[in-house]
């Protein structure tokens, strides 16, 4: 009787301890919490190296570490720091009330870049989806110099079900890794791996990849925590996906003409950070080398009734002055929105309201190219750029639309009211002319290579306009540049983009499908599903599952619809738009349509939903 009695409770245990660990919110009862980071020393790293890698206010040093890990590292001497595992101590605290976490301050060293701090410096303890998000440097140019914010998540227990419960290894899965092996790499009794899966179904520990939460020791040895819940990391997720894409990775690169140029941030002198620049002087914004030709006459096909392309204007320049005085001194009253570059504010000028984005010198390139692209290309769902302005910040002046971006308005935040079905689809068709423009309509052609839902701003009647041109590309490009580096957003990135660096038109196809399932369900392009704290999963993922079940598919999208349309949508129009958003998402990039023909295909919808 008394070990089934001790089984039962155990059980019990675990299940709320699971329970509670799958709905709780990061809340600051969290904090002051210590975890354990787990690191994979692979490169003979030192106890030194690797206590300013984790440095944290526990302020540890090599001696701390070793008495975290006494049975694996004898004593500070020791050379054989090679292929073994040693737990670090860190704070596990409530990170913008999102997740558990801590964030380290890495120094950027030459020759840096995101996916070797994640994977070579931090050993996979962090993503490159958490580095882009905790980071504002433009993941294709990192400074020599300066401090990267490194996001490790942690867990941090329940001391409510037992004070045992309090110490958790995060622990990163890799090749070889098996549920066995990962219960011993800790201590635990091996009898305790069928609890350790059961409290975190649907985790596969061979996966070889992703972070893992498991019960650790602390100093004296002691298993502390019973089990733990394991968590995937999302990009890891998406690696996997991404690495069985990259099989059927076909290269099929474009051949792009590799006489033209593209501005580059090293060129002019924008590193002046308070000399005055007069337009296309220092700046060269008419540079042959990258300038586009203006314009052709909006050559429109069946798809462009209403709205025609517009050429208007060029840019003003302003000062600085003027920008602080009309901002209130960038106050953050006064700021509307951040995004990858900078903070967006909001302010009166000359009698116009406007928004103003401010950035950093690192980000001259997205500037340049913002301004560059803005400069020439016009179209009435393009965001109108108004001017700029070069002293202390980069400074880009546009038009200020009314109504914020799509993702606001689809999360409801800012008590934004949920967007009826006619307007949703109304705003997917902006967005589309836009695209088809620059694809179709311009010489050359450009590949905005950011469309998400933030890039998606509302105006006062509700029509979309496409903004954040800063990581637009043309394909007259250099080959080599176009294919260096990996930029965009995470789940709106094109398989053949991810995995190849093949940039068409067709990786905004692919994206713009991706917007077209955030305007269906409201959920973003990335999410945690409600089950869980720190599991991620791809929008993408979830509608193609869904699309692809043999019985009734149908039934199973309405269960996708987002909750905020109420019963309030054709069912018939919802189910197009998934079929057309399934073929702007499909592996193959040729396979997917272009955007003059998803301009047509929504302009049918549209006009059958407002008659
Ligand atoms: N012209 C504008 N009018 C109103 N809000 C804007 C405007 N431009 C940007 N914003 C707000 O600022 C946010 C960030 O702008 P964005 O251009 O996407 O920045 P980044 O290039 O840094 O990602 C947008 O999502 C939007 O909420
Ligand atoms: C990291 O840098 C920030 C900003 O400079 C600082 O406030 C924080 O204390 C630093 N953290 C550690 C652990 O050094
Ligand atoms: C480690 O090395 C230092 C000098 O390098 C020496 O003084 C110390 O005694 C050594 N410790 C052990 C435990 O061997
Ligand atoms: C560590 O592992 C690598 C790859 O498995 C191997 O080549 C290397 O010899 C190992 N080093 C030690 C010291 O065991
Ligand atoms: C991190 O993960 C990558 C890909 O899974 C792997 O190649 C790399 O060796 C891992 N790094 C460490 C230190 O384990
Ligand atoms: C592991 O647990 C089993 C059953 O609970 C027990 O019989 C065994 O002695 C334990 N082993 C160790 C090493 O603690
Ligand atoms: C777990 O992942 C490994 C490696 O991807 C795979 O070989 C194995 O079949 C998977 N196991 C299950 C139960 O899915």
């Amino acid at each position: 009787m008394k070990p089934k009695f001790e089984c039962l409770v155990l059980i019990v245990l675990v299940s709320i301890f699971c329970a509670d660990l799958a709905e709780s919110k990061c809340s600051k009862q969290c904090d002051h919490h210590l975890a354990l980071a787990s690191y994979y020393v692979s490169d003979g790293a030192d106890l030194s190296f690797i206590s300013t890698l984790l440095q944290s206010t526990l302020n540890i040093n090599a001696d701390t570490i070793l008495t975290y890990n006494k049975q694996k590292i004898p004593n500070k001497n020791s050379t054989q720091l090679q292929n073994i595992t040693i737990n670090v101590p860190f704070p596990c605290e409530c990170i913008e009330d999102e997740f558990l976490g801590y964030i380290f301050n890495y120094s950027l060293q030459s020759g840096d870049y995101y996916k070797k701090v994640a994977r070579k410096w931090y050993a996979n303890l962090t993503t490159v989806d958490l580095l882009l998000k905790f980071n504002t440097y433009d993941p294709s140019m990192l400074p020599d110099y300066g401090t990267l914010n490194v996001p490790v998540t942690c867990s941090c227990g329940n001391s409510e079900v037992s004070e045992d419960f309090g110490l958790f290894i995060t622990y990163p899965l890799r090749a070889g890794d098996t549920l066995e092996s990962v219960a011993a790499e800790t201590g635990l009794n091996t009898s305790y791996t069928t609890l350790l899966q059961s409290c975190n179904p649907g985790v596969n520990f061979s996966q070889g990849s992703g972070v893992v939460y498991i019960p650790g020791k602390d100093q004296n040895g002691l298993a502390r925590g019973v089990i733990a819940g394991a968590v995937i990391g999302g990009v890891a997720c998406f690696l996997l996906f991404a690495a069985f894409i990259y099989l059927g990775c076909r290269h099929r690169k474009k051949k792009l003409d590799p006489e033209a140029k593209f501005p580059s941030a090293s060129s002019k002198d924008l590193s002046a950070p308070n000399g005055h620049h007069g337009p296309g002087s220092t700046l060269n914004v008419k540079d042959e080398e990258y300038s586009t030709s203006s314009t052709p006459p909006a050559h429109d096909g069946p798809a462009s009734g209403l709205y025609k392309g517009i050429t208007v204007g060029i840019s003003v320049e302003f000062s600085y002055e003027e920008l602080a005085t009309a901002t209130d001194n960038f106050s953050l009253a006064n700021k509307i929105g951040k995004g990858g570059s900078g903070s967006v504010y909001y302010a009166e000028l000359r009698g116009e309201k406007v928004a103003i984005k401010k950035m950093d010198m690192q980000s001259s390139r997205k500037f340049l190219v913002e301004l560059n692209v803005l400069t020439h290309v016009h179209h009435l769902n393009m965001v109108r750029l108004i001017g700029y302005c070069v002293e202390g910040s980069l400074f880009l002046v546009y038009e200020y639309i009314e109504n914020g971006n799509l993702s606001q308005h689809l999360r409801g935040s800012l008590g934004r009211d949920p967007l009826p079905w006619s307007t949703r689809v109304q705003i997917a068709l902006d967005s589309a002319r836009a695209l088809e423009h620059i694809h179709e309509h311009t010489i050359p052609v450009y590949i905005h290579r950011n469309i998400k839902s933030a890039s998606i701003l509302i105006d006062k009647n509700f029509h979309g306009k496409v903004a954040n041109f800063g990581l637009t590309r043309h394909t007259k490009e250099k080959a080599s540049l176009l294919s260096s580096h990996l930029v965009g957003t995470f789940g709106y990135m094109a398989p053949e983009y991810a995995q190849c660096r093949d940039v068409s038109p067709k990786v905004d196809v692919y994206a713009f499908g991706v917007v077209l399932y955030e305007l269906i369900s409201g959920k973003q392009a990335v999410f945690k599903p409600n089950s869980s704290i720190v599991e991620y999963k791809s929008l993408m993922t979830l509608f193609e599952v869904t699309l692809n079940r043999p019985n009734n598919p149908m039934e199973d999208l309405r269960k996708l619809i987002d909750p905020r349309l109420g019963d309030d949508y054709p069912l018939d129009s919802v189910w197009k738009v998934s079929m057309l958003a399934r073929e702007c998402t499909l592996e193959d990039p040729q396979l997917r349509p272009s955007m003059r023909a998803v301009v047509v295909a929504l302009m049918i919808l549209s006009s059958i939903i407002d008659v």
